[in-house]
């Protein structure tokens, strides 16, 4: 198959704008965001003063992904600290702006425990509020390390199930530095791929509807100078059929204690696909996003989001027509059926690869003793 996009560029950093930060200007503490709904058109920052300008944030995806969840809540679990806000209110809103990815509710609760913690002991709320904030950071450290350990693991095992290199690896929604403190999950691997001239091209889904494959994953890409090419999701089926895929490498936003994945919507057809065409279906993720009180797949809630992120196209480089804010491409009145995330059962899964160990076959006792590994959890 010809190379439909010829990459030029070399290894820039991700984004101009740090994902996130915490700031402290004069008029008090902020957490500053990269605005992911704006991209790739432009890099704007969305400046935070409180926790719930940081639900909104979350709810509208200007910051989104697993990890990165996880982090932002943590963030503003001190923000509402050290600002003097209730710390129990805004942690119950934070966890709760969106359901799947655990590591949201992994993140605030360990800020506010950290919280919580001091308070008992110091009964100093500025301590306390220190200690959230030492949390956050923590929180934030750990997944830039964790995410450099799932790259090393990840082209290891790419290494082992595909020797001879050159590989073309399919990829779904966007798991690179913008979900993350380091270089992501999947994308990091593949990331490390091409460092190590291993990869030959990133296949990248669109992912529809809200377009995290096309919008931030092929901006990731093109920054990094990958050789990479946007598929529509719809094009998966014959690009396999065609022999054009190695191996599937994506993220995961909750994995349930049976080994089930929950990731963006479009996922689970990969896997029914890759298993047909005897292609590797590889989910990178940190220990976080693994919930061992989320027994198996059924039990993992996802998300429904509004029905004209479907009936509108609501990218930022278009006109605002519709009554969601973005361009009709159906009839007005049409319902939509929008989950966000599918879940995909581990008799499908590859590997799970996570910074403490790669679990192959994936079972329940083999994920158990990985996760055991890890001093947090
Ligand atoms: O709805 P989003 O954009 O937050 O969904 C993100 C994903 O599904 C990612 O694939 C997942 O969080 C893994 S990121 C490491």
């Amino acid at each position: 198959m010809a190379d439909q996009h010829a990459q030029s560029g070399e290894d820039k950093r991700p984004t101009e704008i740090p994902v996130i930060r915490w700031e402290e200007p004069p008029e008090g503490p902020v957490l500053v965001l990269l605005d992911q709904t704006r991209l790739p058109v432009e890099e704007v920052e969305l400046v935070c003063t409180d926790a719930p300008m940081l639900v909104e944030a979350i709810r509208s995806l200007a910051v989104r992904g697993a990890p990165l969840l996880g982090i932002a809540g943590a963030y503003g679990v001190a923000l509402a600290a050290v600002r003097g806000f209730d710390v129990d209110d805004a942690a119950d809103a934070l966890a709760g702006a969106r359901p799947t990815a655990v590591n949201l509710a992994v993140g605030v609760r360990r800020a506010q425990a950290a919280y919580r913690a001091e308070l008992a002991r110091s009964g100093d709320t500025d301590k306390a509020a220190e200690a959230a904030l030492a949390a956050a950071r923590k929180l934030h450290r750990d997944d830039a390390e964790a995410s450099a350990r799932m790259a090393e693991r990840g082209l290891a095992l790419l290494d082992e199930l595909l020797p001879g290199g050159g590989h073309r690896v399919l990829t779904h929604c966007n798991t690179g530095s913008l979900v993350s403190g380091g270089e992501g999950t999947a994308f990091a691997v593949a990331l490390a791929a091409h460092r190590a001239g291993q990869l030959r091209r990133l296949w990248v889904d669109e992912t529809r509807p809200l377009l995290q494959g096309a919008r931030l994953t092929a901006y990731e890409a093109a920054r990094s100078g990958m050789a990479y090419t946007l598929l529509t999701d719809n094009a998966a089926g014959s690009l396999f059929a065609a022999g054009e895929v190695d191996a599937v490498l994506i993220g995961a936003d909750r994995i349930a204690a049976d080994g089930s994945v929950a990731n963006k919507v479009g996922s689970y057809p990969l896997a029914v696909l890759a298993r047909y065409h005897h292609v590797p279906f590889i989910v990178v993720a940190p220990v976080t996003t693994v919930d061992r009180d989320t027994p198996d797949g059924a039990s993992i809630e996802v998300e429904q989001r509004a029905g004209f992120e479907v009936t509108e196209v609501t990218a930022p480089q278009v006109p605002v027509t519709g009554p969601g804010g973005g361009i009709p491409v159906a009839p007005l009145g049409t319902q939509a059926y929008n989950p966000a995330f599918d879940v995909t059962p581990p008799e499908l899964v590859t590997a799970i690869v996570t910074e403490e160990g790669v679990v192959s076959p994936v079972t329940a006792e083999a994920l158990a003793e990985v996760c055991a590994r890890s001093r947090e959890v």
